[in-house]
């Protein structure tokens, strides 16, 4: 069956968040992670089915819901996850407030690795906790090897306190896109177990990893110690592009982490709607063959745009190959802008500024990349007529 990543969806005049920022100019929106693609033809079907049930009361998953989910994370990462460990959420988010609160106390510290999705470093804060940032290093190529985004394990084990409690980890990892390696998580995991953390593993783009030698490991199946420490948080959302959607999950082992996480939702955090149910189960259910032509096309666009900025964007550098996700983080130091991201919207390119993410200003941007081609050639064009009149 052919899918169609090719017409762009006019998303102007809609509710879309991505758009909107900038309404009214004639600047093409390349930051907030969703993709201007419609959903995938099943996933659409069975939301016009449910709509047409025409009642929309409070909502319970349904077996077949569970199943899906259960189904796709056996097939696609031989993890055998048992429905009770499921809880739902309205976001991943949510997922990372809430494991927070149910797991440090005011004053702990959460550690993670920058540059890093930015409630990753604020949730903490939200409440009252601390942020420990330990920064990823970029090992240099070497012979055959590229160059690579690795963790820093001297600084890990020194940032360690007796106020630590938690570690985050984005695993594929935005910004810098890096499937994390079996032998990394292990250690990782170790890591945790040593110093009796709770590992909250954001998995969110776990169904986009474009390196075809790499396979997402999910940090649960390391061991049964590991499992019985980790919060798992999952969603269909970026996968199927349906973040408006509020629909995700914490996948939670042990019982009593489960209870503990479960009772640090009560009162606050929303129930999935029943559309979202919906969508995440056709989503897991009935659109491999979308995802897989999903994927293809990003490949194309990844490729497109490393190309592009190796020849036509000099003092633009991709420093390490883009393994996953839709998002290539660009290192635009050497053009010496104060501010990139308003340089390069003044030429009419909305990116996000790696300063969100942990990193000083001036040194990176961020693009969503998960668009059609034509729009993201257009977007390139604009930002190399930007290069040109620094
Ligand atoms: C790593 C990561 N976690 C979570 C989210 C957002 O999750 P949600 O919209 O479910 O809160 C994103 C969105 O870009 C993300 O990249």
């Amino acid at each position: 069956m052919n899918f169609d990543f090719e017409t762009p969806p006019d998303r102007r005049a809609t509710d879309s968040q991505k758009w909107q920022k900038y309404a009214g100019r004639d600047v093409l929106p390349m930051w907030v992670a969703d993709m201007d693609f419609r959903s995938p033809p099943a996933l659409i079907e069975a939301l016009h089915r449910r709509v047409d049930h025409g009642i929309f009361g409070y909502a319970r998953p349904v077996k077949s819901t569970v199943d899906a989910v259960v189904d796709a994370l056996a097939q696609r990462y031989g993890w055998r996850v048992e429905p009770s460990w499921l809880v739902w959420l309205p976001g991943l988010v949510v997922g990372l407030n809430v494991t927070t609160q149910a797991f440090a106390a005011p004053g702990d510290e959460v550690l993670t690795l920058t540059p890093i999705y930015p409630p990753f470093m604020s949730a903490p804060k939200n409440s009252g906790r601390v942020s420990v940032q330990v920064p990823l290093v970029l090992r240099p190529a070497a012979g055959p090897a590229p160059a690579s985004w690795e963790i820093d394990w001297d600084a890990l084990e020194r940032a360690v306190t007796p106020r630590t409690k938690l570690f985050f980890l984005c695993n594929p990892h935005n910004p810098v896109a890096r499937v994390w390696r079996r032998d990394e998580l292990t250690r990782l995991a170790e890591f945790c177990l040593r110093h009796s953390l709770i590992l909250c593993s954001d998995e969110i783009h776990c169904d986009l990893i474009l390196d075809s030698a790499q396979t997402h490991v999910a940090t649960a199946t390391l061991s049964p110690e590991i499992a019985a420490r980790t919060i798992t948080l999952m969603a269909p959302s970026k996968t199927y592009n349906v973040p408006g959607l509020g629909t995700s999950l914490a996948i939670i082992p042990d019982p009593m982490r489960r209870a503990q996480f479960v009772r640090a939702t009560a009162g606050i955090v929303a129930e999935v709607t029943a559309l979202g149910f919906t969508a995440c189960e056709a989503a897991y259910r009935d659109c491999e063959p979308w995802r897989q032509a999903l994927l293809a096309t990003l490949r194309g666009n990844r490729d497109f745009l490393v190309d592009f900025v190796a020849h036509e964007l000099p003092g633009v550098t991709i420093d390490a190959p883009i393994e996953a996700t839709y998002l290539a983080w660009i290192n635009v130091s050497a053009l010496n802008l104060a501010d990139p991201v308003a340089h390069f919207e003044k030429h009419g390119v909305g990116l996000s500024d790696g300063a969100f993410f942990g990193v000083p200003k001036g040194q990176y941007v961020r693009i969503n990349f998960g668009c059609t081609r034509a729009t993201l050639a257009e977007a390139l064009r604009r930002m190399k007529s930007a290069l040109g009149s620094r």
